[in-house]
This record gives C-alpha cells, structure tokens and sequence, in this order.
C-alpha cells in the first residue's frame, strides 16, 4: 500500500504504477534523501516536535539503509513510486512508529526540491572538477607546442599562421567561462527549500536555517510556493553543460578533421581510436565523433526541460517529475565527455612538418604584404587590391608569394623593395601579431600566463 493511499479505496494498477513511478531514476538521489532526513528529524529534535528518542531511532534506522543500498542488500519495489517513500516507508518496516513522525512538517515536494538542489551542487562541483583538468591538458599541451605554427582558418579557408599554442589556448578560455557558468549553477542550487512542506509552509515551529546548515546550504529560499516549483537551478546546470558541450563539440570536430589524411595534422593513440570491422586500414576518430555527437542529447536535454516547465501552474504539478531523467543524464555525460578529451589531448601526436607545410598554401602572408605596402606609405584599401593582384598572378602560374621574383612584385608595385622577404616569411608573420590577445610567441607567452593564473583561482 502506497504510504498517501488513507483516501483511496483501490490501488494502482501496475501500468500507472509503473508510469508515475521516478524510483529508477531518482534512486541515484538517496544519499542526497538520506541527509535531508536526517537534517529535518535532528531538526524536528531540538525543536521539540518529536522526541529525541524518535529522532535516535531515525538516525538509527536511516543509517542502516543507508548501508543496504550501498551494499545492494536494499530491496527497491517500483510501488514505493520515489526515493522518497522507498526510504520512507523501509525505515517505518525497520523502526515502526518513530518512522511514521519522519514526515511531519515535511512533504515530498520540499524533499525532492531538496534533493535535487544537493545534486546540482554535487554534480556542478564534479563538473568543475572535470572542466579544471581538461584546461590543465590544454595548457600542458599549449606548453608542449611551443613554436609549432599551423594555418588559422576562416570559413575553413587558410587565412593567417597561427601558433598552435595559441590555437589550443582560444579553448581553454571557453572553458574558462564554461566553469564560470557551472559555478554560477552551484550558487543557484545553493538555497535551502526545505521547510517550504507542500507548498505554503507549515505550522509546525521549524527552524529552516538550522536544516540548511547542516545539509552545508548558504542560505533558505524565500517563498515556499516559488521554493517547491523552481527548477531554474537544473536549468542553469543544464545551459552551462549545453555550452561546454557546444564548445566540446568544435574542438572534436577539429580533431576528426585534423586528425584525416587531408590534414594530417594529429595522430590520435590507439586508446583514443577504433578500427573498422570491415576495412583492415581503417583508424576511425570514433571518441571525438562520439564527444561531438553527445552534445545532440545534451541539447536536448536542455530543451526537454524547458519545454516540462514552460505551462506549469504553480506550485508543485507532476510533470516535473520528468526533470531528473534528462539532468542527471547531461551531467553524466559531459563528465564523461570531458574526461575523454583531456585523454585524447595528452596522448595525441603533433604532426608539426603536416601543420608547417599546410603554411604554404593559400597565401598566409597575404595579410602582411599588405601592410607592408602600408608601411611603404600606401593606404590600405589600395595595397589590398595590389596583393589581390599578385595572388591572382601567383595562381595563374601555380606558385607561391614567395616566389615571385621582386622584378615580379615591383612590375605589379613599384614599392617593393629587398625587405620584402621578411614579410613573406611564416614565423615572422607570426611574430609580428605582438598584439595583446595576438599570436605572436610573447603575446602567447602573456596568455598562457594568464590561463594558468586562471587555473589556479578556479
Ligand atoms: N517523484 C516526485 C518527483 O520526482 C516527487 C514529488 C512528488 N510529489 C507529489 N506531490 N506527487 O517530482
């Protein structure tokens, strides 16, 4: 018999038991469940509304539980519904009448918010966690690379040489964000509902501050009604996954590309690959493509989400129960997804002669011809359209800039001199973006400072 069914004269039949039922998904929350029962019968203690005899009995029994479940001797039965009345009504079988004063002063519905509050807590720190370690990899890596330079693209035509360090570096900033809003998250969670009972409060003379202490929450929530239908904090949690996993997903998409015989530009470990079961040859990018193929669900998730909260009444509707599904399967799956690419980082290969000679297609230096012609007193707009010609005239005979001779150069622009050679060079394109946020090696060096310093706040 279900633990509410004292008005009912029939009981469920088991496919709506089994439809309104969350316990396969919400048992993951029962230490979140224990600790909040724990804290609101120590709490009921010392303010006189049960005996402390009970509150022992409780704590006793809540342990004991608490035990089986982690053991796997808990027996879960889908009739229990939730988490909530699979524990509630095993501590009444185990301990009898303390159990049954558990509940008072409380309801599911601040108990579930609750929860649900510790878990984003939980799973936003875990993330962070994950996040930190991932930047570390990248920084590392940036480290590794030193002056390693490959094409930055636009449109994913090549445009001007970068550092691959610098490349690397523009995620770990994403990152760097991405930890900002899952700690923006854990603040949201970070409110103490319980108390708020079914959804106007109770009569009972509850300390709320005292069950939010202890259950390690800054501060209570202000209105029991908003306190009891508010799911913004799993929402928040859920954006801040979305982004990091958009992020995620371009940086994987830069791997199977990079990592194809068109590029060639990386060589994934064989732990970060898998093979064909038809083609012998084949070394496929699976994780990468897997990394940037979650990130759908993740979205979804997001969507789902906001989607379940969008029409609800106030306060408490059961629709909500289809909060957690979606949620605690992001999580999941970002931790997962984080893991994997810092492994894929640290054990790929840098194919530096691949990333070099790529430099020499499609007129990299374009940009600084240019502005070297700038230099020689010309306006910008007019040493465009000059370089525009010299790249057409390179193209009609297959060569590159620098290889026109400088009887060549100046035929198109008498402003060519001997020094344009230094123009033309790579690295010297590199190094002469000593802008700050630029990919020259000093601005670079600047970065990677400021990222590590970064690493060492979060
Ligand atoms: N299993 C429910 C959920 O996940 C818990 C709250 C149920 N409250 C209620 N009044 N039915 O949302």
């Amino acid at each position: 018999m279900a633990l509410w069914s004292g008005r009912f004269k029939g009981s469920a039949d088991e496919l709506t038991q089994e439809f309104g039922a969350s316990l396969p998904i919400d048992r993951a929350l029962y230490r979140q469940d224990i600790a909040g029962s724990r804290a609101h019968a120590s709490m009921l203690a010392k303010q006189g509304i049960i005996s402390r005899r009970d509150m022992r009995d409780i704590l006793g029994g809540l342990d004991g539980i608490e035990r089986d479940i982690e053991s796997g001797e808990f027996h879960w039965d889908i009739a229990d519904e939730d988490i909530h009345m699979a524990i509630e009504s095993e501590l009444i079988r185990r301990i009898g009448e303390a159990g049954k004063r558990l509940h008072t002063a409380r309801s599911r519905n601040d108990q579930v918010a609750t929860d649900l509050r510790l878990a984003t807590k939980a799973l936003s720190r875990q993330l962070m966690e994950a996040n930190l370690a991932l930047r570390r990899v990248l920084l590392e890596s940036a480290e590794r690379a030193g002056s390693q330079v490959m094409p930055g693209y636009t449109h994913l035509q090549h445009a001007q040489p970068v550092l691959l360090s610098h490349h690397l570096l523009a995620y770990s900033w994403m990152l760097t964000r991405d930890f900002k809003r899952l700690s923006a998250a854990f603040d949201a969670a970070d409110a103490s509902p319980l108390g708020s009972a079914a959804l106007a409060g109770t009569t009972y003379p509850i300390n709320r501050e005292m069950t939010a202490a202890s259950l390690g929450f800054s501060r209570v929530t202000e209105n029991s009604l908003d306190a009891v239908s508010n799911r913004d904090f799993l929402l928040d949690l859920e954006y801040a996954c979305a982004v990091m996993s958009m992020h995620l997903s371009r940086l994987a998409e830069e791997f199977v590309a990079w990592s194809s015989s068109e590029f060639g530009f990386i060589t994934l470990s064989d732990a970060y690959s898998t093979g064909s079961s038809i083609m012998p040859q084949k070394k496929n990018p699976d994780f990468a493509e897997l990394v940037r193929g979650k990130t759908g669900r993740v979205f979804g998730n997001l969507v789902a989400l906001l989607v379940v909260m969008k029409g609800l009444p106030l306060a408490y509707d059961k629709d909500m129960q289809e909060d957690k599904a979606g949620a605690l399967d992001t999580a999941e799956t970002l931790t997962g997804c984080l893991a994997v690419m810092s492994g894929m980082i640290e054990t790929m290969t840098v194919n530096g002669d691949a990333m070099r000679s790529a430099c020499e297609t499609g007129f990299l230096a374009a940009t600084d011809v240019a502005d070297y012609l700038v230099r020689k007193g010309m306006p910008f707009r007019e040493a465009h359209a000059v370089v525009g010609e010299l790249v057409l005239a390179c193209e009609k005979r297959c060569c590159r800039l620098e290889e026109l001779s400088l009887t060549d150069l100046q035929r198109i622009c008498p402003l060519f001199e001997d020094d344009i050679a230094g123009a033309l060079d790579i690295d010297s394109v590199v190094r002469a973006r000593t802008t700050c946020g630029g990919t020259a090696p000093e601005a670079v060096a600047v970065q990677l400072e400021r990222a590590r310093a970064c690493i060492a706040e979060d």
